[in-house]
């Protein structure tokens, strides 16, 4: 029997209960607390799950993170031990987080930025064009959506180079990895999009000392994780100008408060974490597909390597 324990304060139950149970006949879907017998319930799918969740499910054999992301689940202080931690692979978000990542790159590329603040100001004055193939994007993590973003900035004519943990290979981008390929990447970036899951080694990777090594007048695009990329290094690059701007979709506390300094900030603009949202149609077809070969005692894709944090 499979039982699915289900829990998010920001995705569609009623969504996911159709689909799931559609996709796995049979199975159960049990919405947090009403779990019913909790011995029955051998699978999670989550955002966020609240405190005394886990403990109340000792028989889990996976995890299912509703998103990409499983910061909020490696971070739980109740995780347990033995389930599998299972992220979302692409499921759909790999093509919204390139039209983001477009977006913002063209954004800077055409220099709508300036032109907006020109626009205010009542000045009328162009800015030299800069050929695509002149314009350097630098990714940070070239996973399932950083490679998506790559590929397509890339088939524009851009010249995109991307960062990872170990060395990886994907057509049509020059590739770097570990702390000297950091610098390298950083070097020549002049659009820098941040696309690195939040973990030990990545939380406060972006200081200001980091920040610097950007070409002057280099722009920042955040579509990972807040915490990665510090404020007051932000928010000191952008003020003597060394960055001419950030586009910013995640923060270290969301909602971003009320008055904090990125909100009428001139050089940033913000959304509300939506650069690439979680899709039921694909993100339940996924677990289905996960759950039906975990019953079958087959592999799985979106593991997460509990020690390396994604
Ligand atoms: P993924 O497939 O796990 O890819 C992660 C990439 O980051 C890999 O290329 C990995 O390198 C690299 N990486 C990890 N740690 C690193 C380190 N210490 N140094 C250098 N590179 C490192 O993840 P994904 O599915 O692409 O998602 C990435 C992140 O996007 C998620 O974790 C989530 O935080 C964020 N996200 C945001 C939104 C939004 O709406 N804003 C939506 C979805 C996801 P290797 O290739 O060497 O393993
Ligand atoms: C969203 O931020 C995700 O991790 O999917």
């Amino acid at each position: 029997m499979v039982a699915i324990a289900y829990f998010s304060a920001s995705d569609n139950a009623d969504a996911y209960q159709a689909e799931l149970t559609r996709l796995l006949p049979g199975c159960s879907f049990r919405r947090w607390p009403d779990i019913g017998d909790p011995a029955e319930v051998n699978y999670a799918l989550v955002w966020k799950p609240p405190i005394g969740f886990f403990p109340a499910l000792p028989h889990l054999k996976a995890v299912f993170s509703l998103g990409a992301g499983v910061d909020h689940l490696l971070t739980h202080p109740e995780l347990p031990n033995d389930a599998l931690i299972v992220r979302l692979v692409d499921a759909g978000m790999a093509p919204q987080m390139a039209e983001y990542a477009l977006y913002a790159a063209l954004h800077y590329h055409r220099d709508m930025d300036r032109y907006a603040a020109d626009q205010a100001a009542g000045l009328w004055q162009p800015y030299p064009a800069v050929a695509t193939a002149d314009r350097r994007i630098g990714i940070l993590g070239l996973g399932a959506l950083g490679s998506e973003v790559g590929s397509r900035l890339a088939a524009l004519g851009f010249d995109v180079a991307g960062w990872t943990r170990s060395p990886r290979d994907v057509p049509g981008l020059e590739s770097f990895h570990g702390a000297d390929g950091l610098e390298a990447l950083l070097a020549r970036s002049d659009i820098l999009i941040i696309l690195l899951p939040l973990t030990s080694e990545t939380r406060g990777l972006l200081t200001e000392e980091k920040l610097r090594r950007l070409p002057q007048g280099a722009a920042v695009v955040n579509l990972a994780r807040g915490a990665i990329l510090p404020e007051a290094g932000l928010l000191a690059v952008l003020k003597d100008g060394h960055l001419r701007g950030a586009f910013l979709d995640v923060f270290d506390t969301e909602p971003l408060p009320a008055d904090h300094p990125y909100r009428q900030h001139p050089n940033i603009r913000i959304t509300p974490h939506i650069a690439a949202q979680t899709l039921v149609g694909p993100a339940a077809a996924q677990v289905a597909a996960s759950i039906r070969r975990l019953e079958a005692n087959m592999p799985i894709p979106g593991v997460v390597a509990r020690q390396e944090g994604y």
